[in-house]
């Protein structure tokens, strides 16, 4: 697939920000990610379908990419029961790893130029594993060095900070997900049956709701922007989407902030939390819930500020929750990034930073 990036592509649209428009832009990569992969009720990817199914997978990324990957890594171990390891390319290209036979390195990169990236797949070339690319442009270095890619489709990305690679890039690990998940005979039917009735319905509904979700994360950065840190916290699918948010925040409006698994916070960082060091929560209404609901009870005892991502009826007691509609499953997701991503985008502009060119921050990292 050939994809045209015209000149328009590349403009704002009218946009403030190319992170605005290309966090609205979501519904349409979504759109775009599954034309021409679901077809009579199957998932297509031939890309997939040149290699033999993985033993085990070694996802090898760095940033919003590797988020995307540690997103993914729950879903391809329920669902398709491939074992699954995530790995910082920076720590991987200098560790001295182990490769087995089956091993499938699969690398994302919406550029497709990261050094540590590229210098990840040399060393997995070298041990003999085949390389699986999940790129975002065509004919990038990190994508001829593939055996297979699959592309995200999403578009250029403008902005340094990456919205709505991050977004192709989930549809499409669900997808390879399902794919392998069939392949290997281990699928359930009713997630099959579920993913490929509610995927297509997703971006007429995140269209919908993004307006909506605007709004809240405005409100709500103004009256955190005297913040010094925060923590974003979360379990399962949510706590890479907390390291994310964190990453979001950090790299467009410089507050501090770390994303953490929630179930680790009474090993330690509770310490820390404060009045002036709130709380950014993820307490969706998923078999986690009471868990993290506990854990934010803690955060409460210290006197530590919440803001909580949370589904109707389904709430935590906290104060002024922001309520997003209920989606099944890892679909939540979809509707918990662009929560994270304009709540940093607005920080960032009611703080008057540049968000699309953060200080210090390159959007291809090509050099080490
Ligand atoms: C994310 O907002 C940053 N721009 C950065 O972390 C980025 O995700 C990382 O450099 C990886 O880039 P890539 O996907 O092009 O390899």
């Amino acid at each position: 697939k050939h994809i045209s990036w015209d000149v328009q592509a590349a403009q704002k649209d009218g946009y403030k920000h190319f992170m605005l428009k290309e966090i609205f832009e979501q519904p349409k990569v979504i759109r775009d990610c599954l034309t021409g992969r679901i077809q009579k009720g199957r998932v297509v990817l031939p890309e997939l379908d040149a290699l033999d199914i993985p033993g085990r997978l070694t996802i090898v990324a760095c940033g919003t990419s590797y988020h995307a990957g540690l997103w993914a890594k729950y879903l391809l171990e329920s669902w398709a029961r491939i074992p699954v390891q995530v790995e910082i390319a920076s720590e991987f290209r200098y560790r001295d790893s182990v490769f087995l036979p089956g091993d499938l390195v699969l690398t994302i990169s919406q550029s497709g130029e990261t050094a540590d990236t590229q210098a990840a797949i040399r060393i997995a070339r070298e041990a003999g594993a085949p390389i699986l690319g999940l790129c975002n442009v065509v004919g990038s270095s990190i994508a001829r060095e593939s055996d297979s890619v699959v592309y995200t489709q999403a578009g250029p990305e403008i902005s340094v900070a990456s919205t709505k690679a991050m977004c192709s890039q989930m549809v499409l690990l669900l997808l390879m997900t399902l794919s392998w998940g069939v392949r290997k005979g281990v699928l359930q039917g009713d997630i099959l049956e579920r993913c490929l009735h509610d995927l297509p319905l997703l971006p007429d509904q995140l269209e919908a709701e993004l307006p909506t979700i605007r709004e809240k994360a405005k409100t709500l950065s103004q009256g955190y922007a005297d913040a010094r840190s925060f923590f974003f916290l979360g379990r399962g699918l949510n706590f890479p989407l907390a390291l994310e948010g964190a990453l979001k925040l950090k790299e467009i409006s410089y507050i501090h902030a770390e994303g953490y698994a929630a179930g680790e916070m009474k090993h330690g960082p509770i310490a820390l939390v404060d009045q002036h060091f709130p709380t950014f929560a993820m307490a969706l209404g998923d078999e986690l819930l009471q868990k993290v609901a506990s854990n934010l009870q803690e955060v409460q005892a210290r006197g530590g500020r919440i803001i909580a991502l949370v589904n109707p009826g389904a709430a935590p007691a906290v104060e002024d929750p922001w309520v997003l509609p209920d989606m099944w499953g890892p679909l939540k997701s979809f509707l918990v990034l662009p929560a994270v991503q304009l709540f940093a985008y607005e920080m960032a502009v009611y703080l008057g930073k540049d968000v699309d060119q953060p200080r210090n921050l390159a959007k291809s990292v090509t050099v080490e």
